[in-house]
């Protein structure tokens, strides 16, 4: 009985330590220690002996299990370091790699240049005003003296919401003059605001697309006349466009909001057969751009946001972002701008830490 219990002892941990896996030890341990294991087996022996029995033999089982018990766990051991070593000498890191670059959004031309328009009317004491993008046929048409029967109506290709009972006729704005009605209506004189914002016309092709951005301007105080809207809008234009030789024309017009009207053309040049704003537009390589409309505010709009017209005077005007930004960035799809490509983007988008800020950006 000795000998086998010696014999068994040799022959389990000879086999624990040739065992070359975790698992394979696992097995050794269910086989000698498990529910049926042979030493498990042994133990459920000593019970029935009588005490002597149990006195003799009691002890080299007891010897067995513990020897076996602790290679077992010695074994394991020593796997689990090897393991350990292995990984580390396999998973090394080069802390000199340069790091992952960690994905970097970008700022949509259209966002960069309501950015920049709203700091160049802020030094020049504008704030920004906004309205919403669902509004009533009063606010975009008629307190802009645009009636029912008016042809300018037909011109905006307005979507209008389903007629519900008893209720306002409601539409997508078809542009930002609306803010000035509902700014005159509740900000009493004087008033410089600029609104930018999102438009909506039914149209579509390369340069009209069905949701467009806008932004208005309107100046209402005392004694305001022409000759502040065009010293306004060439100091805007020179700001905007970064260059001291914009040019102005004006040409009279006709908005059904202003009186006078007038469209604003910039003068640009050609520079390596690229048109350039900038320059004398009736130079012989030059020629105009139409870039905004504007005017005098209507009496009769003054008038409908329960002011005096004969007290207060003022100018407006209005203009589209996505052109501005075409022009100014040299983009010629305006689709392209709500296409969400991000190669597009990637390519005319800016970065959120080097946007070209007009005044050279924080810290300046
Ligand atoms: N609302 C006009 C449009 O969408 C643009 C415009 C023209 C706005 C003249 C003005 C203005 O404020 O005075 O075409």
């Amino acid at each position: 009985m000795m000998t086998d219990i010696s014999a068994l002892k040799a022959g389990l941990i000879a086999d624990i330590d040739a065992a070359d896996t975790p698992d394979a030890v696992e097995a050794l341990r269910v086989g000698a220690l498990g529910k049926n294991g042979v030493i498990t087996g042994l133990l459920k022996t000593l019970g029935p002996m009588s005490p002597q029995e149990r006195l003799e033999q009691g002890p080299p089982i007891q010897d067995l299990r513990e020897s076996v018990t602790a290679a077992i766990a010695a074994r394991k051991a020593a796997l689990e370091s090897a393991a350990l070593d292995a990984r580390l000498a396999s998973e090394k890191i080069d802390m000199t790699l340069p790091a992952d670059p960690a994905p970097q959004g970008s700022v949509h031309p259209v966002a960069q240049v309501m950015d920049e328009l709203a700091e160049i009317f802020a030094d020049l004491g504008f704030s920004v005003a906004t309205g919403p993008e669902i509004e009533d046929d009063w606010h975009n048409f008629t307190a802009l003296n645009i009636p029912e029967t008016h042809p300018a109506r037909a011109m905006h290709d307005t979507f209008y919401f389903p007629d519900a009972e008893g209720q306002k006729r409601m539409l997508l704005r078809t542009h930002t003059s609306p803010v000035q009605i509902r700014t005159m209506m509740t900000t009493p004189p004087p008033i410089r605001i600029i609104a930018p914002g999102r438009v909506y016309r039914s149209d579509s092709d390369a340069t009209h697309t069905p949701m467009f951005h806008q932004i208005e301007g309107l100046v209402i105080d005392k004694g305001i006349t022409l000759g502040h809207l065009k010293w306004t809008l060439e100091t805007f234009l020179k700001a905007f466009f970064e260059r001291e030789d914009i040019v102005l024309r004006l040409r009279p017009s006709y908005f059904p909001f202003t009186e006078p009207s007038v469209e604003v053309d910039v003068g640009y040049t050609l520079a390596n057969g690229q048109r350039v704003i900038g320059g004398d537009g009736d130079a012989p390589d030059g020629g105009w751009l139409e870039v905004l409309g504007s005017g005098m505010v209507n009496r009769r709009v003054i008038e409908s946001c329960g002011l005096n017209p004969d007290e207060w005077q003022g100018f407006a005007f209005g203009t589209g972002v996505d052109r501005l930004a075409m022009l100014k960035y040299g983009m010629n799809d305006l689709r392209a701008f709500f296409d969400g490509d991000l190669r597009w983007l990637k390519h005319y988008g800016f970065s959120a830490l080097d946007v070209p800020t007009l005044s050279g950006g924080v810290g300046a």
